[in-house]
């Protein structure tokens, strides 16, 4: 074995020139981000017939021309999120320096599951939460570590947050005994909820839906109501979950009066603060941001609104202890150092991953690299996009602008000629917009998700992109009613048009 055959190395002189010819196509993609299709627009069946249905091939083959064909097959068939135009769902574009970081990490490859395999690892990871908890308001002695998104954020809360409540006995005993747990949010929460109550033991039938105010807000005196309901019923509130930020409209929850609500009835205070907390830093953002310190635990989503790579969300629990209490096992084949004046932290004690990647980095490195400042800018400039574009729907004839919270704003395409009011042409203007959003989905100029408003279809533009300019955002009315156009002179039936009575 002196010469021993290894397929996977690549010499050190080949990685060099490999990785500069990719850092080049890297390069000419994040500074072209603007000049190319946004998509390429093709069926799952075009994609697919790309790759083949080769069987996992017996022979290896050359890196240089695996990753000649990987980087044309990627640049040519992805979607971009960090073109100007991207304002779909809440997805950021890539900050430069995260990718930078992600391929050091990847080289480095600590395993931030344990302080001895990853010493300046876990301690960039300490910082990063704490610095993360600085910029939104948290207690920044805080325990927290970094996870994969929002949902995974959320989920490690809920279960700090049910340990906390239930006590140590929930850990081996499970949920018997425990009654008829009961969580709350509001009616406009994102789905993760679904997940934690099934899969966690509680059953989605566990959630109470509270009603929404017309901004989308939780209304607190329905709230109120259904906890003294439940609570003459025999049930037992387990957690009550606000959200800063929702993902349909950006409305944030009254966070203070939720955390009274919550102290009272003693129940764990969570608060999903995936989309909108950043928004917390903006001197003059809005006032119930500032209120997240309320919360026992907090969800934050770097990927979305602080620009790092997919993936990384982060956890930040008030009181430190309680992640170990939730998550710690210690068995006999980890003699990790626990002890000392500084403890190192081992991050398997602390959340749902053993093994972990260093995400951390990217996020660190753009924090020192915009500080507090830069991320004002870059988050108040995402607002006061979304408000252009909000302003330019209102001035557009065919555009119907709605909502505007946070960073997203919504509107929908109605034909000049149409009266909106009869059901018959809601009914039209709901399909027309569905299809509307197909055509500009595909397009490749705009891409823009949907919300639902008062059971309304309507469109909806999110703008978490440093790339988007203002004539970027003033654009966005135009381009959708020339698209909605060309849709309605195809779909509209004759009795909906004008000068047919009706
Ligand atoms: C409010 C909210 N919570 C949770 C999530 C889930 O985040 P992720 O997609 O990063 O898992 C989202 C995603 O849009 C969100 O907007």
């Amino acid at each position: 074995m002196s010469q021993r055959v290894v397929p996977l190395e690549i010499p050190p002189a080949e990685f060099r020139r490999l990785g500069h010819d990719l850092i080049d196509r890297i390069a000419d993609l994040l500074g072209s981000a603007g000049e190319r299709p946004l998509t390429p627009g093709e069926t799952p069946a075009e994609v697919r017939k790309l790759l083949g249905r080769a069987p996992l091939p017996q022979r290896g083959a050359e890196p240089a021309a695996l990753l000649e064909e990987t980087t044309r097959l990627l640049l040519e068939h992805s979607l971009f999120n960090g073109h100007p135009r991207f304002m779909g769902y809440i997805t950021s574009p890539p900050a430069p320096i995260g990718v930078l970081a992600d391929l050091l990490a990847a080289a480095v490859n600590p395993n931030v599951g344990g302080w001895e395999l990853s010493p300046m690892a876990s301690e960039i990871e300490a910082q990063t939460v704490r610095w993360i908890a600085e910029l939104v308001g948290y207690p920044p002695d805080c325990g927290g570590l970094l996870v994969s998104g929002g949902n995974m954020a959320n989920l490690v809360c809920f279960l700090a947050g049910r340990r906390a409540v239930l006590g140590e006995a929930v850990r081996a005993g499970g949920l018997a005994g425990a009654g008829p747990l009961r969580v709350y949010v509001s009616a406009a929460t994102h789905t993760w909820v679904q997940k934690a109550t099934d899969l966690f033991g509680l059953g989605t039938d566990a959630i109470r839906w509270i009603p929404v105010d017309a901004g989308g807000r939780m209304d607190p005196a329905a709230l109120r109501a259904q906890l003294a309901a439940d609570l003459a019923a025999g049930d037992r509130p387990l957690m009550l979950v606000g959200t800063a930020g929702t993902v349909g409209t950006g409305a944030v929850d009254p966070i203070r009066e939720l955390a009274a609500i919550a102290r009272d009835h003693r129940v764990w205070f969570h608060v999903d603060g995936a989309y909108g907390a950043p928004a917390a830093a903006l001197p003059d953002g809005p006032e119930e941001l500032k209120s997240l310190a309320l919360a026992d635990s907090l969800a934050v989503d770097p990927h979305k609104w602080l620009y790092a790579p997919l993936e990384v969300g982060c956890v930040l629990v008030r009181e430190a202890a309680r992640l170990p209490e939730a998550f710690s096992y210690t068995p006999s084949y980890y003699h990790f150092d626990t002890e000392g004046e500084e403890p190192p932290i081992n991050y398997y004690e602390r959340g749902l991953q053993n093994s972990r990647g260093f995400r951390a980095l990217k996020v660190w490195l753009g924090l020192r690299q915009a500080g507090r400042e830069g991320y004002v800018r870059m988050i108040a400039d995402d607002c006061r996009l979304a408000a252009v574009l909000h302003r330019s729907a209102t001035e557009h004839p065919e555009i119907e602008a709605l909502t505007l919270g946070l960073s997203i704003a919504t509107f929908r395409y109605v034909p000049e000629d149409l009266d909106p009011g009869t059901p018959d042409a809601d009914a039209y203007l709901d399909g027309l917009n569905q299809a509307l959003l197909a055509r500009l989905k595909t397009g490749g100029e705009l891409f823009v998700t949907n919300a639902i408003l008062e059971g309304r279809f309507v469109l909806r533009a999110c703008i978490v992109n440093f790339r988007t300019t203002e004539a970027d955002a003033a654009a966005v009315p135009e381009l959708v009613a020339r698209a909605g156009r060309v849709l309605d002179a195809e779909l509209r039936p004759g009795e909906l048009r004008a000068g047919v009575a009706r």
